[in-house]
């Protein structure tokens, strides 16, 4: 468990670099978990990276100086389903996991999308089971099931799809 106390939010444009650590080794400690590469991301600028901070509204969960998980949401794009948004990028830096963080940074988003969107969606592979329990302990429900959601090196990973909505009806 971290020894500083944690501080939850939303990451600046100028903290790219930082960001930009903490997803390449997510994408590379748990490929399965994630529908992009470190293949992929590890050849985009800091200003790629800088722009999904915003578009993504990524909040970090710090220790200190160090950022040690993240999660966002990403608004959809048209008239009749912007009301949506995905869950995405949740990662926490083993070290840190088992102490709430993960909650807590879905706690934060929720709190930033109330409001600005009514639902929020995410797929998460079928056998991950950390993640699953999470989710449902924060008020995610499942709705689906994505077969063969990712496929890498010839081998397919279903997703369970989930939703938690955001306004009282
Ligand atoms: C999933 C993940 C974000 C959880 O982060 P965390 O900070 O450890 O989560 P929390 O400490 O807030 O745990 C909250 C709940 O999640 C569940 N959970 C977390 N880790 C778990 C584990 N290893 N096994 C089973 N359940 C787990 C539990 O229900 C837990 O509540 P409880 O402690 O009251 O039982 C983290 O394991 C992670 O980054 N995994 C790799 C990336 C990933 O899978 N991202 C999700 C992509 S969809």
């Amino acid at each position: 468990m971290p020894a500083d106390p944690i501080e939850i939010r939303l990451l600046t444009p100028d903290e790219a670099a930082l960001y930009r650590d903490i997803r390449l080794d997510g994408l590379r400690e748990t490929p399965d978990a994630f529908a992009s590469t470190f293949a992929r991301e590890d050849a985009m600028t800091l200003a790629w990276f800088a722009e999904r901070i915003v578009r993504g509204n990524i909040f970090g969960a710090f220790s200190g100086d160090a950022l040690v998980g993240v999660a966002g949401y990403w608004p959809q794009e048209g008239a009749k389903v912007s009301h949506k948004a995905g869950l995405w990028g949740m990662y926490v830096r083993p070290a840190a996991r088992g102490s709430g963080i993960g909650g807590r940074l879905i706690e934060a988003v929720v709190g930033h999308a109330t409001g600005r969107v009514e639902l929020l969606q995410l797929g998460v592979a079928s056998g991950n089971e950390a993640a699953l329990r999470l989710y449902r302990k924060m008020g995610f429900s499942e709705y689906g099931r994505e077969m063969k959601a990712l496929k890498q090196d010839g081998r397919y990973i279903d997703e369970i799809l989930m939703v938690r909505f955001l306004t009282p009806d």
